[in-house]
Protein backbone atom coordinates (compact mmCIF):
# COMPACT_ATOMS: atom_id res chain seq x y z
CA UNK A 1 0.00 0.00 0.00
CA UNK A 2 1.42 3.82 -1.23
CA UNK A 3 0.87 5.74 1.54
CA UNK A 4 3.09 8.79 0.88
CA UNK A 5 3.72 12.26 2.46
CA UNK A 6 6.01 14.42 -0.29
CA UNK A 7 7.73 17.37 2.01
CA UNK A 8 9.66 20.85 0.64
CA UNK A 9 9.51 24.38 0.73
CA UNK A 10 7.03 26.41 -1.43
CA UNK A 11 7.88 26.03 -4.98
CA UNK A 12 10.02 22.90 -4.62
CA UNK A 13 7.60 21.09 -7.38
CA UNK A 14 5.38 18.78 -5.03
CA UNK A 15 2.59 19.43 -6.73
CA UNK A 16 3.97 19.09 -9.89
CA UNK A 17 5.19 15.32 -9.42
CA UNK A 18 2.14 14.41 -7.22
CA UNK A 19 -0.14 15.01 -10.27
CA UNK A 20 2.12 12.01 -11.82
CA UNK A 21 2.32 10.16 -8.61
CA UNK A 22 -1.78 10.30 -8.67
CA UNK A 23 -1.81 9.20 -12.45
CA UNK A 24 0.25 6.70 -12.21
CA UNK A 25 -0.59 5.04 -8.81
CA UNK A 26 -4.24 6.06 -8.94
CA UNK A 27 -4.50 6.96 -4.83
CA UNK A 28 -6.15 10.10 -3.82
CA UNK A 29 -4.15 13.68 -3.68
CA UNK A 30 -4.41 15.13 -0.48
CA UNK A 31 -3.09 18.73 -0.96
CA UNK A 32 -4.05 21.03 2.57
CA UNK A 33 -3.42 24.07 0.22
CA UNK A 34 -5.59 23.11 -2.77
CA UNK A 35 -8.08 21.92 -0.15
CA UNK A 36 -7.98 25.43 1.46
CA UNK A 37 -7.90 27.41 -2.34
CA UNK A 38 -11.19 25.20 -3.16
CA UNK A 39 -12.73 26.25 -0.04
CA UNK A 40 -12.01 29.86 -0.37
CA UNK A 41 -13.45 29.69 -4.12
CA UNK A 42 -16.81 28.14 -3.03
CA UNK A 43 -16.67 31.19 -0.11
CA UNK A 44 -17.21 28.71 2.27
CA UNK A 45 -16.56 29.96 6.40
CA UNK A 46 -13.43 27.78 6.13
CA UNK A 47 -12.56 29.54 3.11
CA UNK A 48 -12.94 32.67 4.49
CA UNK A 49 -10.88 32.03 7.86
CA UNK A 50 -7.70 30.36 5.78
CA UNK A 51 -7.99 33.00 2.99
CA UNK A 52 -6.28 35.74 5.47
CA UNK A 53 -3.73 33.32 6.44
CA UNK A 54 -2.95 32.12 3.42
CA UNK A 55 -2.95 35.20 1.05
CA UNK A 56 0.03 36.68 3.47
CA UNK A 57 1.75 33.41 3.45
CA UNK A 58 0.79 32.41 7.25
CA UNK A 59 0.23 29.07 8.15
CA UNK A 60 -3.27 28.26 8.65
CA UNK A 61 -4.06 27.25 12.60
CA UNK A 62 -2.95 23.81 13.49
CA UNK A 63 -6.46 22.46 14.82
CA UNK A 64 -8.47 23.86 11.67
CA UNK A 65 -5.74 22.30 9.21
CA UNK A 66 -5.68 18.81 11.92
CA UNK A 67 -9.19 18.52 11.27
CA UNK A 68 -9.49 18.55 7.58
CA UNK A 69 -7.05 16.25 7.27
CA UNK A 70 -8.42 13.81 9.80
CA UNK A 71 -11.67 13.65 8.06
CA UNK A 72 -10.36 13.16 4.31
CA UNK A 73 -7.81 10.23 5.34
CA UNK A 74 -10.87 8.47 6.96
CA UNK A 75 -12.57 8.37 3.55
CA UNK A 76 -12.84 4.81 1.78
CA UNK A 77 -10.62 5.91 -0.92
CA UNK A 78 -7.29 6.20 0.97
CA UNK A 79 -7.58 2.47 1.99
CA UNK A 80 -5.87 1.57 -1.01
CA UNK A 81 -2.98 4.33 -0.35
CA UNK A 82 -2.85 8.43 -0.03
CA UNK A 83 -0.22 11.41 -1.23
CA UNK A 84 -0.21 13.79 1.24
CA UNK A 85 1.37 17.13 -0.03
CA UNK A 86 1.82 20.37 2.36
CA UNK A 87 0.88 18.44 5.51
CA UNK A 88 2.07 17.66 8.15
CA UNK A 89 3.64 21.00 8.47
CA UNK A 90 4.54 21.35 11.72
CA UNK A 91 5.25 19.02 14.85
CA UNK A 92 1.53 19.46 16.63
CA UNK A 93 0.37 18.15 12.75
CA UNK A 94 3.21 15.42 12.51
CA UNK A 95 2.32 14.28 16.09
CA UNK A 96 -0.98 14.21 14.83
CA UNK A 97 -0.90 12.15 11.96
CA UNK A 98 0.97 9.54 13.66
CA UNK A 99 -2.25 8.78 16.41
CA UNK A 100 -4.68 9.27 13.19
CA UNK A 101 -2.66 6.59 10.63
CA UNK A 102 -2.30 4.40 13.52
CA UNK A 103 -5.92 4.65 14.54
CA UNK A 104 -7.32 4.27 10.93
CA UNK A 105 -4.49 1.58 10.57
CA UNK A 106 -2.79 3.55 7.65
CA UNK A 107 0.87 4.20 8.37
CA UNK A 108 2.87 6.34 6.20
CA UNK A 109 5.36 4.20 4.42
CA UNK A 110 7.77 6.89 2.62
CA UNK A 111 8.31 10.58 3.31
CA UNK A 112 10.01 12.50 -0.08
CA UNK A 113 11.37 15.42 0.91
CA UNK A 114 12.55 17.89 -1.99
CA UNK A 115 15.77 19.70 -1.99
CA UNK A 116 16.03 23.22 -3.72
CA UNK A 117 18.17 26.33 -3.36
CA UNK A 118 16.37 29.83 -2.81
CA UNK A 119 16.87 31.87 -5.76
CA UNK A 120 15.74 28.48 -7.45
CA UNK A 121 12.44 28.68 -5.31
CA UNK A 122 12.11 32.64 -5.78
CA UNK A 123 12.68 31.68 -10.23
CA UNK A 124 10.07 29.36 -9.74
CA UNK A 125 7.03 30.65 -7.10
CA UNK A 126 7.66 34.02 -9.25
CA UNK A 127 6.59 32.64 -12.89
CA UNK A 128 4.16 29.67 -11.67
CA UNK A 129 0.77 29.70 -13.02
CA UNK A 130 -2.06 27.55 -12.12
CA UNK A 131 -5.33 26.70 -13.44
CA UNK A 132 -8.20 27.72 -11.92
CA UNK A 133 -10.58 24.97 -12.25
CA UNK A 134 -7.92 21.59 -11.90
CA UNK A 135 -5.33 23.49 -9.85
CA UNK A 136 -2.24 21.81 -12.63
CA UNK A 137 0.90 23.88 -12.22
CA UNK A 138 2.68 25.57 -14.89
CA UNK A 139 5.78 27.93 -15.72
CA UNK A 140 5.77 31.10 -17.67
CA UNK A 141 9.47 29.95 -19.06
CA UNK A 142 10.21 26.31 -17.82
CA UNK A 143 6.47 24.77 -18.35
CA UNK A 144 4.12 26.43 -20.67
CA UNK A 145 0.97 25.50 -21.44
CA UNK A 146 0.51 25.03 -25.44
CA UNK A 147 -2.40 27.28 -25.38
CA UNK A 148 -1.15 30.88 -23.51
CA UNK A 149 -3.33 30.93 -20.21
CA UNK A 150 -5.46 27.73 -20.81
CA UNK A 151 -4.81 24.77 -18.85
CA UNK A 152 -3.62 21.62 -21.45
CA UNK A 153 -5.58 19.36 -19.06
CA UNK A 154 -8.71 20.42 -18.85
CA UNK A 155 -9.08 24.09 -20.57
CA UNK A 156 -9.26 25.96 -17.80
CA UNK A 157 -8.14 29.45 -16.74
CA UNK A 158 -4.57 29.67 -15.56
CA UNK A 159 -3.59 32.46 -12.84
CA UNK A 160 -1.16 33.41 -10.59
CA UNK A 161 -1.69 32.60 -6.94
CA UNK A 162 -2.27 35.90 -4.54
CA UNK A 163 0.42 34.56 -1.89
CA UNK A 164 2.45 33.66 -5.21
CA UNK A 165 4.60 37.35 -4.71
CA UNK A 166 7.89 38.32 -3.50
CA UNK A 167 6.61 39.64 0.06
CA UNK A 168 4.19 35.99 1.05
CA UNK A 169 7.25 33.91 -0.48
CA UNK A 170 9.41 35.45 2.15
CA UNK A 171 6.86 34.59 4.81
CA UNK A 172 6.32 31.06 3.47
CA UNK A 173 9.79 30.13 3.26
CA UNK A 174 10.12 31.67 6.81
CA UNK A 175 7.75 29.19 8.03
CA UNK A 176 9.01 26.44 6.18
CA UNK A 177 12.45 27.17 8.11
CA UNK A 178 10.92 27.63 11.42
CA UNK A 179 8.30 24.99 11.67
CA UNK A 180 8.74 22.45 9.10
CA UNK A 181 11.88 21.66 8.37
CA UNK A 182 12.42 20.45 12.15
CA UNK A 183 10.01 17.60 11.04
CA UNK A 184 12.90 16.44 8.71
CA UNK A 185 14.52 15.03 11.46
CA UNK A 186 11.70 13.26 12.95
CA UNK A 187 10.83 11.21 9.88
CA UNK A 188 14.49 10.56 9.28
CA UNK A 189 14.70 8.84 13.13
CA UNK A 190 11.72 6.74 11.83
CA UNK A 191 13.15 5.59 8.75
CA UNK A 192 10.63 7.07 6.01
CA UNK A 193 12.49 9.92 4.62
CA UNK A 194 14.04 10.19 1.47
CA UNK A 195 15.53 13.37 0.36
CA UNK A 196 15.56 14.25 -3.60
CA UNK A 197 16.93 16.81 -5.96
CA UNK A 198 14.04 19.17 -6.67
CA UNK A 199 16.63 20.53 -9.24
CA UNK A 200 16.05 17.61 -11.34
CA UNK A 201 14.26 17.97 -14.70
CA UNK A 202 10.56 17.24 -14.41
CA UNK A 203 10.70 13.89 -15.94
CA UNK A 204 13.81 12.40 -14.72
CA UNK A 205 12.94 13.00 -11.19
CA UNK A 206 9.51 11.45 -11.41
CA UNK A 207 11.22 8.23 -12.65
CA UNK A 208 13.54 8.55 -9.85
CA UNK A 209 10.84 8.52 -7.50
CA UNK A 210 8.82 6.00 -9.38
CA UNK A 211 11.53 3.46 -8.71
CA UNK A 212 11.28 4.77 -4.68
CA UNK A 213 7.74 4.22 -4.90
CA UNK A 214 7.92 0.72 -6.75
CA UNK A 215 9.66 -0.09 -3.98
CA UNK A 216 7.31 0.59 -0.80
CA UNK A 217 4.74 -1.11 -2.85
CA UNK A 218 6.75 -4.43 -3.25
CA UNK A 219 7.62 -4.52 0.48
P1 LIG B 1 0.54 24.85 -0.61
O1 LIG B 1 -0.46 24.89 -1.68
O2 LIG B 1 0.87 23.55 0.01
O3 LIG B 1 1.83 25.58 -1.14
P2 LIG B 1 3.38 25.35 -0.84
O4 LIG B 1 3.81 24.30 0.08
O5 LIG B 1 3.84 26.72 -0.52
O6 LIG B 1 3.88 24.74 -2.11
P3 LIG B 1 3.67 25.27 -3.48
O7 LIG B 1 2.35 24.85 -4.05
O8 LIG B 1 3.94 26.75 -3.51
O9 LIG B 1 4.89 24.60 -4.26
P4 LIG B 1 5.13 23.14 -4.82
O10 LIG B 1 6.28 22.53 -4.11
O11 LIG B 1 3.87 22.35 -4.91
O12 LIG B 1 5.65 23.55 -6.28
P5 LIG B 1 5.02 23.31 -7.73
O13 LIG B 1 5.03 21.87 -8.07
O14 LIG B 1 3.74 24.06 -7.90
O15 LIG B 1 0.12 25.82 0.59
C1 LIG B 1 -0.34 27.13 0.36
C2 LIG B 1 -0.74 27.77 1.68
O16 LIG B 1 -1.82 27.02 2.29
C3 LIG B 1 0.36 27.79 2.77
O17 LIG B 1 1.24 28.88 2.62
C4 LIG B 1 -0.50 27.88 4.04
O18 LIG B 1 -0.97 29.18 4.22
C5 LIG B 1 -1.70 26.98 3.71
N1 LIG B 1 -1.44 25.59 4.14
C6 LIG B 1 -1.34 24.50 3.31
N2 LIG B 1 -1.08 23.39 4.02
C7 LIG B 1 -1.01 23.78 5.33
C8 LIG B 1 -0.72 23.09 6.54
N3 LIG B 1 -0.46 21.79 6.55
N4 LIG B 1 -0.73 23.79 7.70
C9 LIG B 1 -1.02 25.13 7.70
N5 LIG B 1 -1.25 25.85 6.57
C10 LIG B 1 -1.25 25.18 5.41
O19 LIG B 1 6.16 23.99 -8.62
C11 LIG B 1 6.44 25.37 -8.53
C12 LIG B 1 6.90 25.89 -9.91
O20 LIG B 1 8.13 25.27 -10.25
C13 LIG B 1 5.92 25.57 -11.04
O21 LIG B 1 5.84 26.68 -11.87
C14 LIG B 1 6.55 24.37 -11.75
O22 LIG B 1 6.28 24.34 -13.14
C15 LIG B 1 8.03 24.57 -11.48
N6 LIG B 1 8.72 23.29 -11.33
C16 LIG B 1 8.27 22.22 -10.61
N7 LIG B 1 9.12 21.20 -10.71
C17 LIG B 1 10.15 21.63 -11.47
C18 LIG B 1 11.35 21.03 -11.91
N8 LIG B 1 11.67 19.76 -11.59
N9 LIG B 1 12.19 21.75 -12.68
C19 LIG B 1 11.89 23.04 -13.03
N10 LIG B 1 10.76 23.66 -12.65
C20 LIG B 1 9.90 22.97 -11.86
Amino acid sequence: MLNIILMGPPGAGKGTQAKKIIAKYNIPHISTGDMFREAIKEGTELGKAAATFINAGHLVPDDVTIGLVKERLAKPDCAQGYLLDGFPRTIPQAEALEVLTKQIARPVGIVINFECDRPELIRRISGRRVCVSCGAPYHVDTMRSKVEGVCDLCGGKLIQRKDDNVESLIVRLDHYEHQTKPLLAFYEKSGLLVNVNGLTGYDKLFDEITVLLDEVARR
